[in-house]
């Protein structure tokens, strides 16, 4: 193995609240129910697929492109000003001693991300020169489960896919993994996806796993 590739919300950072939090003041303007179970379908999901999930449940008249667009603008400027208010604590010691010792190690480290927030929590957190590269939503036309962002990431990092291991917590994610020929590695919520590689409770385990 040469290189990790890791997802960044719900892996080295947990944005999901602030997700949450945004989404919902959104939902709640349109009178739409929208609670945490439904939020945690749109963990690896882009902002764009999100939105159709929440509007599942929305019995309105159907919507412009327009303005679907003006929502997820309306979210986003929600969710930044929430992710504005992130610092370097808001990383473990835990994952940022393992990049150290990944990197130590001469592994490189990218960034596989359908966000297109990546580079900003990245700076907000002090992580951005952690990564090698940085392959996110502003550089894939298909979102995971299509392998696009991994692919990319691997390219960036000049590293071949069966070199590279990827790091998910979304089951989208894991499947993007396996799509793109890469070992998958399931943490947290894709702890227990039975298609990852390996399933590891805590993050420091990659340090055992490397091959
Ligand atoms: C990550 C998160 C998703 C989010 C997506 C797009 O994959 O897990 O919940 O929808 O990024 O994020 P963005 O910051 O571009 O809205
Ligand atoms: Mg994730």
């Amino acid at each position: 193995m040469k290189a990790f590739i890791f997802d960044l919300d719900g892996v080295i950072v947990f944005t999901d609240k602030f997700h949450y939090q945004a989404w919902k003041k959104m939902a709640d303007a349109m009178g739409i129910y929208f609670d945490e179970v439904i939020n945690n379908r749109l963990r690896g999901v882009s902002r764009a697929e999100s939105l159709e999930i929440i509007l599942e449940r929305y019995d309105g008249e159907p919507l412009s492109d327009e303005k679907k667009a003006e929502l997820m603008e309306e979210k986003n400027n929600t969710y930044r000003k929430l992710l504005a208010t992130m610092t370097p604590a808001d990383v473990t010691d835990e994952v940022r001693d393992t990049l150290k010792k990944l990197h130590e190690q001469r592994y490189k480290l990218a960034i596989g991300s359908s966000s297109r927030n990546a580079k900003f929590i990245l700076e907000k957190v002090g992580l951005l020169d952690a990564f090698d590269a940085i392959s996110d939503g502003n550089n894939i036309t298909h979102s995971k489960p299509d392998p696009e962002v991994f692919t990319k990431a691997g390219e960036f990092l000049g590293v071949k896919p069966k070199e590279c291991v990827v790091v998910e917590d979304a089951y989208a994610g894991i499947d993007a993994a396996k799509a793109a020929g890469m070992t998958a590695v399931g943490i947290g919520d894709a702890a227990g996806y039975a298609k990852a590689d390996y399933q590891i409770e805590s993050f420091r385990e990659l340090l055992a796993i490397q091959g």
